[in-house]
Protein backbone atom coordinates (compact mmCIF):
# COMPACT_ATOMS: atom_id res chain seq x y z
CA UNK A 1 0.00 0.00 0.00
CA UNK A 2 1.10 3.69 -0.79
CA UNK A 3 2.51 5.15 2.06
CA UNK A 4 1.87 8.95 2.08
CA UNK A 5 5.66 9.49 1.49
CA UNK A 6 5.45 7.33 -2.07
CA UNK A 7 1.95 8.08 -2.21
CA UNK A 8 2.58 8.19 -7.09
CA UNK A 9 0.24 11.16 -8.34
CA UNK A 10 -0.91 9.65 -11.58
CA UNK A 11 -2.88 11.19 -14.74
CA UNK A 12 -4.51 8.55 -16.77
CA UNK A 13 -6.08 8.77 -20.23
CA UNK A 14 -7.87 6.70 -22.91
CA UNK A 15 -8.49 7.55 -26.50
CA UNK A 16 -11.41 10.23 -26.91
CA UNK A 17 -14.29 8.84 -28.89
CA UNK A 18 -15.34 10.57 -31.93
CA UNK A 19 -18.40 12.43 -31.29
CA UNK A 20 -20.48 11.24 -34.64
CA UNK A 21 -21.89 7.68 -33.62
CA UNK A 22 -22.67 5.79 -30.23
CA UNK A 23 -20.50 3.49 -28.41
CA UNK A 24 -19.59 0.20 -29.37
CA UNK A 25 -18.67 -2.64 -27.06
CA UNK A 26 -14.70 -1.67 -28.64
CA UNK A 27 -14.57 1.50 -26.64
CA UNK A 28 -16.08 -0.23 -23.73
CA UNK A 29 -13.27 -2.49 -23.37
CA UNK A 30 -10.75 -0.19 -23.46
CA UNK A 31 -12.13 2.19 -20.96
CA UNK A 32 -12.84 -0.67 -18.82
CA UNK A 33 -9.37 -1.62 -18.96
CA UNK A 34 -7.63 1.71 -17.77
CA UNK A 35 -10.74 2.02 -15.34
CA UNK A 36 -9.81 -0.96 -13.76
CA UNK A 37 -6.09 0.21 -13.32
CA UNK A 38 -7.55 3.75 -12.51
CA UNK A 39 -9.54 2.17 -9.44
CA UNK A 40 -6.83 -0.04 -8.43
CA UNK A 41 -4.39 2.94 -7.91
CA UNK A 42 -6.79 4.58 -6.41
CA UNK A 43 -7.43 1.44 -4.08
CA UNK A 44 -3.69 1.33 -3.48
CA UNK A 45 -3.98 5.01 -2.21
CA UNK A 46 -2.08 6.62 -5.07
CA UNK A 47 -3.47 10.33 -6.07
CA UNK A 48 -4.80 9.19 -9.81
CA UNK A 49 -6.95 10.94 -11.81
CA UNK A 50 -8.72 9.76 -15.00
CA UNK A 51 -9.64 12.38 -17.52
CA UNK A 52 -11.06 11.90 -21.12
CA UNK A 53 -13.20 13.80 -23.74
CA UNK A 54 -15.12 13.62 -27.08
CA UNK A 55 -13.01 13.81 -29.98
CA UNK A 56 -15.46 16.55 -31.02
CA UNK A 57 -13.54 17.90 -34.75
CA UNK A 58 -13.20 16.45 -38.24
CA UNK A 59 -14.34 16.44 -41.48
CA UNK A 60 -16.66 13.31 -41.13
CA UNK A 61 -18.88 14.95 -38.34
CA UNK A 62 -18.96 18.43 -39.97
CA UNK A 63 -20.44 16.12 -42.80
CA UNK A 64 -22.62 13.62 -40.30
CA UNK A 65 -24.07 16.96 -38.96
CA UNK A 66 -25.28 18.21 -42.06
CA UNK A 67 -26.61 14.85 -43.03
CA UNK A 68 -28.89 15.29 -39.92
CA UNK A 69 -29.68 18.80 -40.40
CA UNK A 70 -28.21 19.95 -37.48
CA UNK A 71 -25.13 22.16 -36.85
CA UNK A 72 -21.60 20.50 -35.67
CA UNK A 73 -22.36 22.20 -32.32
CA UNK A 74 -25.54 20.72 -31.88
CA UNK A 75 -24.29 17.03 -32.89
CA UNK A 76 -21.53 16.85 -30.83
CA UNK A 77 -23.63 18.33 -27.76
CA UNK A 78 -26.09 15.26 -28.27
CA UNK A 79 -23.54 12.58 -28.68
CA UNK A 80 -21.55 14.01 -25.92
CA UNK A 81 -24.60 13.66 -23.48
CA UNK A 82 -25.32 10.17 -24.83
CA UNK A 83 -21.76 9.28 -24.53
CA UNK A 84 -21.45 10.60 -21.22
CA UNK A 85 -24.37 8.54 -19.66
CA UNK A 86 -23.22 5.34 -21.70
CA UNK A 87 -19.88 5.54 -19.65
CA UNK A 88 -21.69 6.07 -16.23
CA UNK A 89 -23.87 2.80 -17.04
CA UNK A 90 -20.51 0.72 -17.35
CA UNK A 91 -19.27 1.99 -14.14
CA UNK A 92 -16.14 4.21 -16.05
CA UNK A 93 -15.20 6.11 -13.37
CA UNK A 94 -14.15 9.07 -15.24
CA UNK A 95 -12.71 12.34 -13.01
CA UNK A 96 -13.45 14.48 -16.14
CA UNK A 97 -15.26 13.88 -19.59
CA UNK A 98 -14.63 16.84 -21.74
CA UNK A 99 -15.11 17.70 -25.76
CA UNK A 100 -12.09 18.91 -27.77
CA UNK A 101 -14.13 21.49 -28.77
CA UNK A 102 -13.96 23.57 -25.80
CA UNK A 103 -12.33 27.02 -24.80
CA UNK A 104 -9.48 25.04 -22.99
CA UNK A 105 -8.11 22.62 -25.81
CA UNK A 106 -8.44 25.91 -28.25
CA UNK A 107 -5.85 27.69 -25.70
CA UNK A 108 -3.66 24.81 -25.41
CA UNK A 109 -3.85 24.09 -29.14
CA UNK A 110 -2.69 27.75 -29.81
CA UNK A 111 -0.24 27.70 -27.48
CA UNK A 112 1.61 24.48 -28.46
CA UNK A 113 1.23 25.01 -32.09
CA UNK A 114 2.99 28.69 -31.31
CA UNK A 115 5.48 26.80 -29.49
CA UNK A 116 6.72 24.82 -32.35
CA UNK A 117 6.46 27.58 -35.06
CA UNK A 118 8.92 30.07 -32.56
CA UNK A 119 11.45 27.21 -32.66
CA UNK A 120 10.92 26.75 -36.72
CA UNK A 121 9.72 23.49 -36.46
CA UNK A 122 6.32 24.32 -38.84
CA UNK A 123 7.12 24.57 -42.10
CA UNK A 124 4.42 25.93 -45.30
CA UNK A 125 4.63 24.28 -48.25
CA UNK A 126 2.24 24.16 -51.17
CA UNK A 127 0.88 21.00 -52.36
CA UNK A 128 -1.25 19.27 -55.10
CA UNK A 129 -5.16 18.18 -53.51
CA UNK A 130 -8.21 16.69 -55.30
CA UNK A 131 -10.97 19.30 -55.07
CA UNK A 132 -14.76 18.58 -54.98
CA UNK A 133 -15.69 21.94 -57.08
CA UNK A 134 -19.28 20.87 -56.98
CA UNK A 135 -18.95 20.80 -53.25
CA UNK A 136 -16.26 23.57 -53.57
CA UNK A 137 -14.10 21.81 -50.72
CA UNK A 138 -10.85 19.78 -50.79
CA UNK A 139 -11.50 15.88 -50.00
CA UNK A 140 -9.32 13.96 -48.11
CA UNK A 141 -7.68 10.49 -48.39
CA UNK A 142 -11.39 9.09 -47.18
CA UNK A 143 -13.66 11.24 -49.59
CA UNK A 144 -12.40 9.99 -52.58
CA UNK A 145 -12.44 6.73 -54.66
CA UNK A 146 -11.07 5.24 -57.44
CA UNK A 147 -8.31 2.63 -59.53
CA UNK A 148 -5.37 1.52 -57.69
CA UNK A 149 -2.14 3.27 -59.28
CA UNK A 150 0.03 0.06 -58.72
CA UNK A 151 -2.42 -2.79 -59.30
CA UNK A 152 -5.33 -1.19 -61.22
CA UNK A 153 -7.86 -2.15 -58.31
CA UNK A 154 -11.12 -0.20 -59.01
CA UNK A 155 -13.04 1.45 -56.18
CA UNK A 156 -10.31 2.03 -53.68
CA UNK A 157 -9.97 4.87 -51.28
CA UNK A 158 -7.34 7.80 -51.66
CA UNK A 159 -4.32 6.48 -49.44
CA UNK A 160 -4.07 2.70 -49.26
CA UNK A 161 -5.21 0.02 -51.52
CA UNK A 162 -7.38 -2.89 -49.96
CA UNK A 163 -6.42 -5.28 -52.45
CA UNK A 164 -2.35 -4.73 -52.97
CA UNK A 165 -1.37 -2.63 -49.72
CA UNK A 166 0.25 -0.64 -52.04
CA UNK A 167 -0.20 3.18 -50.08
CA UNK A 168 -0.33 6.34 -52.07
CA UNK A 169 -1.41 9.67 -52.69
CA UNK A 170 -5.14 10.46 -53.86
CA UNK A 171 -3.96 12.90 -56.51
CA UNK A 172 -2.10 9.24 -58.31
CA UNK A 173 -5.10 7.37 -57.60
CA UNK A 174 -6.81 6.75 -61.70
CA UNK A 175 -10.48 7.82 -62.64
CA UNK A 176 -10.87 9.40 -59.57
CA UNK A 177 -14.29 10.20 -58.14
CA UNK A 178 -16.02 12.15 -54.89
CA UNK A 179 -17.56 9.75 -52.47
CA UNK A 180 -19.64 13.00 -51.51
CA UNK A 181 -21.36 13.82 -55.60
CA UNK A 182 -20.27 11.33 -56.88
CA UNK A 183 -18.49 13.92 -59.31
CA UNK A 184 -14.69 14.16 -60.76
CA UNK A 185 -12.71 16.20 -58.58
CA UNK A 186 -9.86 18.12 -60.45
CA UNK A 187 -6.04 18.92 -58.76
CA UNK A 188 -5.72 22.10 -56.76
CA UNK A 189 -3.02 23.85 -55.07
CA UNK A 190 -3.22 24.82 -51.36
CA UNK A 191 -0.70 25.92 -48.81
CA UNK A 192 -0.50 23.45 -46.17
CA UNK A 193 1.77 24.10 -42.58
CA UNK A 194 3.92 20.58 -42.07
CA UNK A 195 5.25 19.90 -38.46
CA UNK A 196 9.03 19.11 -38.84
CA UNK A 197 8.72 16.18 -37.17
CA UNK A 198 11.71 14.63 -39.66
CA UNK A 199 14.10 16.77 -37.47
CA UNK A 200 12.95 15.38 -34.40
CA UNK A 201 14.38 11.41 -34.80
CA UNK A 202 16.92 11.40 -31.82
CA UNK A 203 14.37 13.36 -29.41
CA UNK A 204 11.59 10.36 -30.41
CA UNK A 205 14.46 8.18 -29.58
CA UNK A 206 15.50 9.35 -26.49
CA UNK A 207 11.79 9.32 -24.96
CA UNK A 208 11.19 5.95 -26.30
CA UNK A 209 14.20 4.25 -23.96
CA UNK A 210 12.24 6.55 -20.93
CA UNK A 211 8.70 5.61 -21.14
CA UNK A 212 6.86 2.33 -20.84
CA UNK A 213 6.14 0.88 -24.12
CA UNK A 214 5.43 -2.76 -24.89
CA UNK A 215 7.90 -4.54 -26.47
CA UNK A 216 6.25 -5.32 -29.65
CA UNK A 217 5.34 -1.69 -29.89
CA UNK A 218 8.71 -0.58 -29.26
CA UNK A 219 9.70 -3.07 -32.29
CA UNK A 220 7.10 -1.68 -34.64
CA UNK A 221 8.05 2.45 -33.68
CA UNK A 222 12.03 1.68 -33.89
CA UNK A 223 10.52 0.36 -38.03
CA UNK A 224 8.65 3.58 -38.34
CA UNK A 225 11.83 5.56 -36.69
CA UNK A 226 14.83 3.72 -39.02
CA UNK A 227 12.28 4.48 -42.45
CA UNK A 228 12.90 7.85 -41.50
CA UNK A 229 9.74 10.08 -40.47
CA UNK A 230 8.19 12.28 -42.86
CA UNK A 231 6.97 15.95 -41.64
CA UNK A 232 3.22 16.04 -40.57
CA UNK A 233 0.04 17.73 -42.47
CA UNK A 234 -1.27 19.80 -39.50
CA UNK A 235 -3.24 21.76 -41.60
CA UNK A 236 -6.80 21.38 -43.30
CA UNK A 237 -8.58 23.97 -45.85
CA UNK A 238 -12.31 25.15 -44.84
CA UNK A 239 -15.05 24.08 -44.70
CA UNK A 240 -13.76 21.95 -41.55
CA UNK A 241 -14.94 21.94 -38.39
CA UNK A 242 -11.73 22.56 -35.97
CA UNK A 243 -10.02 25.22 -34.63
CA UNK A 244 -8.77 28.00 -36.75
CA UNK A 245 -5.38 28.24 -37.13
CA UNK A 246 -4.02 31.81 -35.64
CA UNK A 247 -3.37 34.13 -38.58
CA UNK A 248 -5.08 32.21 -40.81
CA UNK A 249 -8.24 32.81 -42.02
CA UNK A 250 -9.64 29.87 -43.73
CA UNK A 251 -7.05 27.73 -42.02
CA UNK A 252 -8.04 24.75 -39.45
CA UNK A 253 -5.42 22.20 -37.27
CA UNK A 254 -6.18 19.02 -38.51
CA UNK A 255 -7.97 16.96 -35.81
CA UNK A 256 -5.49 15.04 -34.97
CA UNK A 257 -3.44 17.71 -33.87
CA UNK A 258 -5.97 19.24 -30.99
CA UNK A 259 -7.54 15.82 -30.26
CA UNK A 260 -4.28 14.48 -27.94
CA UNK A 261 -3.84 18.15 -26.52
CA UNK A 262 -7.62 17.51 -25.60
CA UNK A 263 -6.49 15.25 -22.71
CA UNK A 264 -3.99 17.97 -21.11
CA UNK A 265 -7.71 20.27 -21.67
CA UNK A 266 -9.66 17.82 -20.18
CA UNK A 267 -7.38 18.21 -17.32
CA UNK A 268 -7.37 21.47 -17.28
CA UNK A 269 -10.85 21.86 -17.13
CA UNK A 270 -10.70 19.53 -14.24
CA UNK A 271 -8.41 21.31 -12.88
CA UNK A 272 -10.54 24.40 -12.88
CA UNK A 273 -13.57 23.02 -11.60
CA UNK A 274 -11.92 22.02 -8.51
CA UNK A 275 -10.53 25.69 -8.00
CA UNK A 276 -6.98 24.26 -8.59
CA UNK A 277 -6.10 26.02 -11.97
CA UNK A 278 -3.07 27.09 -10.59
CA UNK A 279 -1.48 23.45 -10.48
CA UNK A 280 -1.93 22.93 -14.23
CA UNK A 281 1.57 24.86 -14.81
CA UNK A 282 3.66 22.51 -12.34
CA UNK A 283 1.81 18.86 -13.52
CA UNK A 284 2.86 19.16 -17.12
CA UNK A 285 6.34 21.23 -16.59
CA UNK A 286 9.45 19.13 -17.92
CA UNK A 287 10.66 18.34 -14.71
CA UNK A 288 7.40 17.52 -13.03
CA UNK A 289 7.53 14.49 -10.39
CA UNK A 290 3.85 13.55 -11.77
CA UNK A 291 3.21 10.75 -14.39
CA UNK A 292 0.84 10.59 -17.13
CA UNK A 293 0.20 7.18 -19.09
CA UNK A 294 -2.13 6.61 -22.01
CA UNK A 295 -4.06 3.59 -22.65
CA UNK A 296 -4.95 3.52 -26.67
CA UNK A 297 -5.73 1.02 -29.24
CA UNK A 298 -3.07 -0.24 -31.99
CA UNK A 299 -4.52 1.19 -34.88
CA UNK A 300 -3.29 4.87 -33.24
CA UNK A 301 -0.13 4.42 -31.98
CA UNK A 302 1.58 6.54 -34.96
CA UNK A 303 0.05 9.60 -32.98
CA UNK A 304 0.63 8.87 -29.99
CA UNK A 305 4.22 7.56 -29.80
CA UNK A 306 6.03 9.87 -32.25
CA UNK A 307 3.65 13.20 -33.26
CA UNK A 308 2.46 13.74 -29.70
CA UNK A 309 5.53 13.73 -27.55
CA UNK A 310 7.61 14.98 -30.44
CA UNK A 311 4.94 18.29 -29.74
CA UNK A 312 4.68 18.45 -26.05
CA UNK A 313 8.68 18.05 -25.46
CA UNK A 314 9.03 21.03 -28.21
CA UNK A 315 6.49 22.59 -26.20
CA UNK A 316 8.14 22.74 -22.88
CA UNK A 317 5.72 20.55 -21.29
CA UNK A 318 5.42 17.01 -20.15
CA UNK A 319 6.02 13.85 -22.04
CA UNK A 320 3.88 10.63 -21.48
CA UNK A 321 5.33 8.28 -19.14
CA UNK A 322 3.87 5.82 -20.82
CA UNK A 323 1.46 4.28 -23.49
CA UNK A 324 -0.66 1.04 -23.49
CA UNK A 325 -1.59 -0.48 -26.33
CA UNK A 326 -3.95 -3.16 -26.58
CA UNK A 327 -5.54 -5.26 -29.44
CA UNK A 328 -9.39 -4.66 -31.13
CA UNK A 329 -12.38 -6.36 -29.92
CA UNK A 330 -13.65 -9.54 -31.87
CA UNK A 331 -16.99 -11.15 -31.53
CA UNK A 332 -17.71 -15.21 -31.52
CA UNK A 333 -14.00 -14.86 -33.50
CA UNK A 334 -14.93 -12.59 -36.43
CA UNK A 335 -14.27 -8.76 -37.35
CA UNK A 336 -17.30 -6.83 -35.43
CA UNK A 337 -19.37 -5.59 -38.23
CA UNK A 338 -22.89 -4.34 -37.91
CA UNK A 339 -23.79 -4.88 -41.60
CA UNK A 340 -22.51 -8.40 -41.20
CA UNK A 341 -24.76 -8.55 -38.08
CA UNK A 342 -21.81 -9.13 -35.74
CA UNK A 343 -22.14 -6.51 -33.58
CA UNK A 344 -23.42 -5.17 -30.38
CA UNK A 345 -24.01 -1.78 -29.55
CA UNK A 346 -22.60 -0.44 -26.16
CA UNK A 347 -26.87 0.24 -25.57
CA UNK A 348 -27.93 -3.26 -26.42
CA UNK A 349 -25.60 -4.78 -24.06
CA UNK A 350 -26.74 -2.52 -21.15
CA UNK A 351 -30.42 -2.94 -21.59
CA UNK A 352 -29.71 -6.81 -21.09
CA UNK A 353 -27.26 -7.52 -18.45
CA UNK A 354 -25.11 -5.92 -16.08
CA UNK A 355 -21.58 -4.06 -16.89
CA UNK A 356 -19.91 -6.18 -13.98
CA UNK A 357 -20.25 -9.11 -16.22
CA UNK A 358 -18.63 -7.97 -19.33
CA UNK A 359 -15.70 -6.04 -17.09
CA UNK A 360 -14.91 -9.47 -15.47
CA UNK A 361 -14.85 -11.09 -18.61
CA UNK A 362 -12.41 -7.99 -20.26
CA UNK A 363 -10.13 -8.38 -17.52
CA UNK A 364 -10.13 -12.33 -17.60
CA UNK A 365 -8.78 -11.45 -20.99
CA UNK A 366 -6.24 -8.44 -20.73
CA UNK A 367 -2.78 -8.77 -19.60
CA UNK A 368 0.16 -6.76 -21.24
CA UNK A 369 -0.37 -8.11 -25.02
CA UNK A 370 -1.37 -6.30 -27.91
CA UNK A 371 -2.99 -9.51 -29.36
CA UNK A 372 -7.06 -8.93 -30.34
CA UNK A 373 -9.52 -10.01 -27.59
CA UNK A 374 -12.36 -12.14 -28.49
CA UNK A 375 -15.34 -11.94 -26.84
CA UNK A 376 -17.15 -15.40 -27.26
CA UNK A 377 -20.71 -15.46 -25.83
CA UNK A 378 -20.34 -18.76 -25.01
CA UNK A 379 -17.45 -18.59 -23.04
CA UNK A 380 -18.34 -15.05 -21.66
CA UNK A 381 -21.39 -17.05 -20.13
CA UNK A 382 -19.13 -20.02 -18.87
CA UNK A 383 -16.83 -18.05 -17.05
CA UNK A 384 -18.88 -15.43 -15.40
CA UNK A 385 -21.28 -18.16 -14.32
CA UNK A 386 -18.51 -20.75 -13.17
CA UNK A 387 -16.16 -17.63 -11.82
CA UNK A 388 -18.69 -15.13 -10.12
CA UNK A 389 -21.65 -16.92 -8.87
CA UNK A 390 -20.16 -20.71 -8.55
CA UNK A 391 -16.97 -19.39 -6.68
CA UNK A 392 -16.80 -15.83 -6.00
CA UNK A 393 -20.68 -15.46 -4.46
CA UNK A 394 -21.03 -18.96 -3.64
CA UNK A 395 -18.62 -18.22 -0.49
CA UNK A 396 -20.51 -15.71 1.14
CA UNK A 397 -23.96 -17.66 0.16
CA UNK A 398 -23.64 -20.61 1.75
CA UNK A 399 -22.36 -19.01 4.85
CA UNK A 400 -24.32 -16.16 5.23
CA UNK A 401 -27.30 -18.18 5.93
CA UNK A 402 -26.08 -19.65 9.21
CA UNK A 403 -25.04 -16.24 10.33
CA UNK A 404 -28.08 -14.42 9.69
CA UNK A 405 -30.16 -17.36 11.20
CA UNK A 406 -28.42 -18.66 14.09
CA UNK A 407 -26.27 -15.64 15.18
CA UNK A 408 -28.58 -12.91 14.83
CA UNK A 409 -26.49 -11.78 11.94
CA UNK A 410 -23.44 -11.39 14.17
CA UNK A 411 -19.69 -12.71 13.77
CA UNK A 412 -17.80 -14.78 15.82
CA UNK A 413 -14.96 -13.37 18.35
CA UNK A 414 -12.38 -15.85 16.97
CA UNK A 415 -11.76 -17.49 13.68
CA UNK A 416 -11.87 -21.14 12.63
CA UNK A 417 -8.59 -21.26 10.38
CA UNK A 418 -6.51 -17.92 10.88
CA UNK A 419 -4.15 -19.85 8.50
CA UNK A 420 -6.14 -19.12 5.54
CA UNK A 421 -7.15 -15.87 6.37
CA UNK A 422 -3.19 -15.12 6.58
CA UNK A 423 -2.44 -17.15 3.04
CA UNK A 424 -4.98 -14.83 1.44
CA UNK A 425 -3.65 -11.62 3.02
CA UNK A 426 -0.28 -12.49 1.87
CA UNK A 427 -1.26 -13.07 -1.64
CA UNK A 428 -2.67 -9.79 -2.07
CA UNK A 429 0.60 -8.65 -2.83
CA UNK A 430 1.30 -10.69 -5.99
CA UNK A 431 -2.16 -9.58 -6.93
CA UNK A 432 -1.41 -5.99 -6.11
CA UNK A 433 1.17 -5.96 -8.60
CA UNK A 434 -0.16 -7.91 -11.40
CA UNK A 435 -2.72 -5.16 -10.98
CA UNK A 436 -0.36 -2.73 -11.40
CA UNK A 437 1.35 -3.90 -14.28
CA UNK A 438 -1.62 -4.70 -16.32
CA UNK A 439 -1.85 -8.19 -15.88
CA UNK A 440 -5.34 -8.34 -14.89
CA UNK A 441 -5.74 -12.05 -16.48
CA UNK A 442 -2.87 -12.99 -13.94
CA UNK A 443 -4.52 -11.39 -11.09
CA UNK A 444 -7.83 -13.00 -11.80
CA UNK A 445 -6.42 -16.68 -12.09
CA UNK A 446 -4.31 -15.92 -8.51
CA UNK A 447 -7.71 -14.28 -6.92
CA UNK A 448 -10.07 -17.63 -8.31
CA UNK A 449 -7.47 -20.00 -6.83
CA UNK A 450 -8.22 -18.22 -3.62
CA UNK A 451 -11.58 -18.43 -4.10
CA UNK A 452 -11.47 -22.40 -4.86
CA UNK A 453 -9.88 -22.63 -1.66
CA UNK A 454 -12.16 -20.57 0.32
CA UNK A 455 -14.95 -23.19 -0.99
CA UNK A 456 -12.43 -26.20 -0.48
CA UNK A 457 -12.37 -24.84 3.13
CA UNK A 458 -16.20 -24.44 3.29
CA UNK A 459 -16.58 -28.18 1.57
CA UNK A 460 -14.15 -29.58 3.76
CA UNK A 461 -16.13 -28.30 7.20
CA UNK A 462 -19.23 -29.12 6.04
CA UNK A 463 -21.47 -26.63 8.39
CA UNK A 464 -24.80 -27.93 7.36
CA UNK A 465 -23.93 -31.20 9.09
CA UNK A 466 -21.83 -29.94 11.74
CA UNK A 467 -24.79 -27.41 12.44
CA UNK A 468 -27.06 -30.55 12.71
CA UNK A 469 -25.37 -31.99 16.07
CA UNK A 470 -25.68 -29.98 19.61
CA UNK A 471 -22.45 -28.52 21.15
CA UNK A 472 -21.23 -27.10 17.64
CA UNK A 473 -22.54 -23.86 17.18
CA UNK A 474 -19.48 -22.19 18.46
CA UNK A 475 -17.74 -24.20 15.68
CA UNK A 476 -19.68 -23.40 13.00
CA UNK A 477 -19.92 -19.73 14.32
CA UNK A 478 -16.07 -19.65 13.59
CA UNK A 479 -16.12 -21.41 10.55
CA UNK A 480 -18.88 -19.17 8.77
CA UNK A 481 -16.97 -15.72 10.50
CA UNK A 482 -13.45 -17.34 8.36
CA UNK A 483 -15.19 -18.08 5.25
CA UNK A 484 -16.87 -14.40 5.35
CA UNK A 485 -13.15 -13.29 6.06
CA UNK A 486 -12.01 -14.89 2.91
CA UNK A 487 -14.93 -13.44 1.21
CA UNK A 488 -14.56 -9.97 2.02
CA UNK A 489 -10.84 -10.19 1.10
CA UNK A 490 -11.84 -11.20 -2.36
CA UNK A 491 -14.42 -8.44 -2.41
CA UNK A 492 -11.48 -6.16 -1.79
CA UNK A 493 -9.45 -7.78 -4.62
CA UNK A 494 -12.15 -7.86 -7.28
CA UNK A 495 -12.94 -4.05 -6.46
CA UNK A 496 -11.54 -2.18 -9.36
CA UNK A 497 -13.06 -4.97 -11.68
CA UNK A 498 -16.84 -5.54 -10.42
CA UNK A 499 -17.19 -2.04 -8.71
CA UNK A 500 -21.09 -2.90 -8.93
CA UNK A 501 -21.17 -6.20 -7.43
CA UNK A 502 -18.45 -5.32 -4.98
CA UNK A 503 -20.56 -2.97 -3.58
CA UNK A 504 -23.67 -5.15 -2.90
CA UNK A 505 -21.12 -7.40 -0.89
CA UNK A 506 -20.04 -4.48 0.84
CA UNK A 507 -23.31 -3.31 1.76
CA UNK A 508 -24.09 -7.21 3.11
CA UNK A 509 -20.99 -6.84 5.05
CA UNK A 510 -21.81 -3.47 6.22
CA UNK A 511 -18.33 -2.02 5.31
CA UNK A 512 -18.19 1.78 4.28
CA UNK A 513 -15.05 2.70 2.46
CA UNK A 514 -12.09 0.11 1.78
CA UNK A 515 -8.94 0.65 0.65
CA UNK A 516 -6.58 -1.84 -0.68
CA UNK A 517 -4.49 -1.71 2.86
CA UNK A 518 -8.41 -2.98 4.70
CA UNK A 519 -7.49 -6.28 3.13
CA UNK A 520 -5.39 -6.61 6.81
CA UNK A 521 -8.19 -5.88 9.05
CA UNK A 522 -10.64 -9.05 10.17
CA UNK A 523 -14.13 -8.75 11.06
CA UNK A 524 -14.83 -10.41 14.21
CA UNK A 525 -17.46 -9.73 16.77
CA UNK A 526 -19.51 -7.42 14.21
CA UNK A 527 -22.94 -7.06 12.72
CA UNK A 528 -23.58 -7.69 9.06
CA UNK A 529 -26.63 -7.37 7.08
CA UNK A 530 -29.28 -9.99 5.82
CA UNK A 531 -27.82 -11.94 2.45
CA UNK A 532 -29.07 -11.31 -1.26
CA UNK A 533 -28.10 -12.94 -4.01
CA UNK A 534 -24.82 -11.07 -5.07
CA UNK A 535 -24.58 -12.60 -8.92
CA UNK A 536 -27.13 -14.20 -10.97
CA UNK A 537 -26.35 -16.68 -13.57
CA UNK A 538 -26.08 -15.76 -17.39
CA UNK A 539 -28.35 -18.00 -19.21
CA UNK A 540 -28.87 -18.37 -23.27
CA UNK A 541 -31.67 -16.30 -23.08
CA UNK A 542 -29.45 -13.00 -22.60
CA UNK A 543 -27.02 -13.97 -25.07
CA UNK A 544 -30.11 -14.05 -27.61
CA UNK A 545 -30.85 -10.78 -26.53
CA UNK A 546 -27.26 -9.11 -26.87
CA UNK A 547 -27.37 -9.91 -30.27
CA UNK A 548 -30.54 -8.52 -31.02
CA UNK A 549 -32.46 -11.81 -31.20
O1 LIG B 1 -9.31 6.91 -33.22
C1 LIG B 1 -10.12 7.58 -32.60
O2 LIG B 1 -11.23 7.15 -32.28
C2 LIG B 1 -9.74 8.98 -32.17
N1 LIG B 1 -10.93 9.76 -31.94
C3 LIG B 1 -8.89 8.89 -30.95
C4 LIG B 1 -8.33 10.17 -30.48
S1 LIG B 1 -7.33 9.90 -29.15
C5 LIG B 1 -6.58 11.32 -28.79
F1 LIG B 1 -5.53 11.50 -29.38
F2 LIG B 1 -7.34 12.26 -28.79
ZN1 LIG C 1 -3.66 -2.06 -55.67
Amino acid sequence: MAQDSEKRSILVTSALPYANAPLHLGHILEHTQTDIWVRFQKLYGNECTYVCADDAHGTPIMLKAEELSMSPEELIEMIYKEHKSTFEDFKISHDNYHSTHSNENKILSERIYKSLDAKGLIEKKVINQLFDTSRNMFLSDRYVKGTCPNCGAEDQYGDNCEICSATYNAIDLKDPISVLTGTEPIIKESEHLFFKLSLLKDEINKWLDSSKIQEPVKNKLNEWLEADLKDWDISRDGPYFGFKIPGYDDKYFYVWLDAPIGYLASHLNYLIKQDCEKDFESFWSKDSATEVFHFIGKDIMYFHTLFFPAMLANADLKTPNGVFVHGFLTLNGEKMSKSRGNFISAENYINNLDPDYLRYFFASKLSTGVDDIDLNLDEFKQKCNSDLVNKYANIASRSAKFINKNFDNNLSETLDCPELIKEFKVTSQKIADHYGKLEFSKALKEIMLLADKANQYVDSKQPWVLMKEEGNEQLVHSICTTSLNLFRILTIMLQPVIPGFVDKSLRFLKEDKIEWSSINKTLLNCKIDNFEAIVTRIDDNHLDKLMGN
